[in-house]
């Protein structure tokens, strides 16, 4: 069973989170990924955030899967031959550096297309073109830039991150669409091209449906919100604490053991289809024919006394016995699960989404697997690379360097 992206060789730039998470994907799809780091320090995560003293952070562990590393310094001469050389073998060149970075280096996009006119270039930057381009940015600057937080928290509260990386995270992955779409184009057309991110501009676009409801403001109170139909709306749109955004209303109610597990609760649903039998299990039978309940809209102006009444009989089952008794009467619900949980759990073991993995340095520990999942080409997750782990074994079979070439460009400091 080929791996669907065997073949394809990435020049691996990037640092950090939201490069390296979307060079990973591409890594598990099959690619050969040559992550280049600086000689002697390699990606700042080696050493941010660590568990274990010298060892590499799981924050660089859990990034930085099924990647090779090299060690190599574009910006001195000998080590401009290598990042040349290494430009001519590679698809993809990929980095997220502060914007002008590699430019820096000595390679502007024109200079990289001339060494290679079939290379994608993929970088993700903070901002688009525009009064914020040369900003550096960071996962919590993009979620306050890109419509995210100005739109999640308590309703009366200030704006709050959320927990999800949608900046990093969510720009890699957008990254990865970029690259692969550029690769099948590559196909008709022969030539290479030009792949950009802005992060600003991926949290938007996870954003998309609060830019949706600003629009619909303008023709009266948005009311599936928590504010209607007693608070008021300004002019833009306003944090809806748990609310569940879609025209279904949710909420978090609370679950047995609520008052010591700080995970006790349960997202539930209220989909009019089956509105009829969460009524019913709820003990709240007498809803099905007051005319006050039994419609979608009677209920909309009173959204927090039906979740105080679905809280007072989940309040009285576990969160996973409210799943399983409300899962079969077709009531879209979930328990809040704690990463604890997660990292327990046996399905996504099975599936591998979850996994052990082994580090030479650090020993097992629990990583995040592929969650895009191809039948015909499954991905096994390999641990991360130490730092240069690979420089020899790359510049010997990927560029057909002699030992004498690679003593010298040692030497000289390029790797
Ligand atoms: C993430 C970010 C804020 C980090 O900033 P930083 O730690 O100051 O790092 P920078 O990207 O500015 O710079 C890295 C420097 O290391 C140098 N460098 C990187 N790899 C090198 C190598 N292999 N050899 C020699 N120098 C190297 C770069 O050339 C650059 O030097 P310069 O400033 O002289 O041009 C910044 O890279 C950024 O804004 N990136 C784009 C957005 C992004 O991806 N943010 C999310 C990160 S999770």
């Amino acid at each position: 069973m080929g791996k669907a992206l065997e073949g394809v060789r990435i020049l691996d730039m990037t640092h950090v989170q939201s490069g390296p998470t979307g060079t990973q994907i591409l890594a598990w799809l099959g690619a050969d990924v040559i992550k280049v780091e600086r000689p002697g320090k390699g990606d700042a995560t080696r050493g941010q955030l660590r568990d274990i003293p010298e060892v590499d952070s799981l924050y660089f562990t859990m990034l930085n899967h099924n990647k090779r590393s090299v060690t190599l310094n574009p910006k001195i001469e000998a080590g401009k031959k290598i990042f040349t050389r290494l430009i001519e073998e590679c698809d993809v060149l990929a980095e997220n550096f502060a914007p002008g970075a590699i430019d820096r280096m000595g390679f502007p996009w024109e200079k990289i297309q001339e060494i290679n006119p079939r290379i994608i270039y993929a970088s993700v930057k903070g901002f688009g073109p525009g009064p914020y381009e040369d900003c550096k940015v960071y996962e919590n600057i993009a979620q306050c830039t890109g419509g995210a937080a100005s739109t999640t928290g308590e309703i009366d509260g200030f704006p709050m991150v959320t927990g999800a990386q949608i900046g990093d995270s969510g720009t890699g992955i957008h990254l990865v669409a970029g690259i692969l779409a550029a690769l099948l184009h590559r196909e008709k057309s022969g030539k290479g091209q030009r792949v950009v991110c802005a992060m600003q501009d991926a949290v938007l676009n996870l954003c998309r449906v609060k830019l949706r409801d600003q629009q619909r403001l303008a023709h009266g109170p948005l009311t599936e919100f928590p504010q209607y139909p007693n608070g008021t709306f300004g002019d833009a749109v306003p944090r809806a604490g748990n609310a569940s955004g879609g025209g279904q209303p949710g909420w978090i109610v609370k679950c047995k053991g609520w008052e010591t597990d700080p995970d006790a609760y349960a997202y539930v649903i209220t989909q009019a289809a089956s509105f009829a039998e969460l009524a019913k299990v709820i003990g709240h039978e007498d809803w099905l024919e007051d005319p006050e309940w039994n419609t979608p809209k009677a209920r909309l102006g009173k959204l927090d006394t039906m979740f105080d009444e679905i809280e007072k009989w989940t309040m009285t089952k576990d969160k996973l016995e409210v799943m399983n008794i409300l899962n079969p009467l077709n009531v879209p619900c979930g328990p809040i699960l704690s990463m604890k949980e997660i990292a327990e759990e046996p399905s996504l073991r099975a599936t591998g989404t979850i996994v052990e993995v082994d580090h030479p340095e650090r020993g097992k520990y629990l990583t995040v697997g592929n969650p895009i999942k191809l039948s015909a080409s499954p991905s096994d997750v390999v641990r991360s690379p130490l730092l240069g782990e690979h420089t020899e074994e790359v510049l010997k079979t990927v560029l057909g360097l002699d030992d004498d070439e690679i003593k010298e460009a040692r030497e000289q400091g390029a790797i």
